[in-house]
């Protein structure tokens, strides 16, 4: 049976986030097939961009669903350091101050990590307010992560994209299949 692996997290269903890292679709010999990836319970897990407002919430989850640990990895340029130390009164959460854009510094965090979420990022305000900084974080320190988890071993990364990359799509709800819309054009 071969699987490829697919990473989906909805916008509207953030409480699907820990199955992301739990299980994946995958094409088995006659139709597509979940299989368990990760167990949340008792995994150690890694959030870049943790003091966000969906890293918060998805803190909170892995909690409730039984992880071991989770450490929110953030440089606190958008998110707040409060939010964190809130986090970090459940004894089994770790806040590292860490900026994705710096290899060591990830490589350090991911010691012993099952999945990470990626979250940390610049989105659209504040992409259009530092676009040179913004894109150093969006590409080059996405970049960073998932190369410190092939050589940390990470067994499964999750990023959360935005309903954004399909621009202004014609229909309600969108799937990987839907085309970018930019109104007048499209491209497939
Ligand atoms: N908010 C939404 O409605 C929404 C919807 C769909 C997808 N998402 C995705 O979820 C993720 C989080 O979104 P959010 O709204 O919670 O974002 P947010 O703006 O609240 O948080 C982004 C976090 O990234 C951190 N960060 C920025 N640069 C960093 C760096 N160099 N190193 C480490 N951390 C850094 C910030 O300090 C902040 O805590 C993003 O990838 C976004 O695309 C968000």
């Amino acid at each position: 049976m071969r699987y490829e692996g697919r990473v989906v997290l909805c916008a509207y269903s953030l409480s699907d986030a820990p199955c992301c890292l739990l299980s994946e679709w995958g094409r088995g010999q006659h139709d597509m097939q979940r299989r368990t990836v990760i167990d949340i319970a008792g995994g150690r897990f890694l959030v870049t961009g943790g003091a966000s407002l969906i890293g918060s919430h998805l803190t909170q989850q892995l909690l409730e669903a039984g992880a071991a640990a989770v450490i929110l990895f953030d440089n606190y340029a958008l998110g707040s350091p409060a939010v964190a130390a809130s986090l970090a009164q459940d004894r089994r959460v770790t806040a590292v101050r860490g900026d994705i854009t710096r290899l060591p510094e990830l490589l350090d965090a991911l010691d012993q990590v099952d999945g990470v979420f990626a979250l940390a990022g610049f989105l659209t305000l504040p992409l259009s307010q530092n676009p040179g900084l913004g894109l150093d974080v969006n590409v080059l320190g996405m970049y960073n992560v998932v190369e410190a988890c092939r050589y940390r071993g990470v067994k499964k990364v999750v990023f959360a994209s935005s309903v954004a990359t399909y621009g202004n799509p014609e229909v309600d709800a969108v799937d990987e299949r839907t085309p970018f819309y930019l109104t007048g054009c499209k491209f497939f």
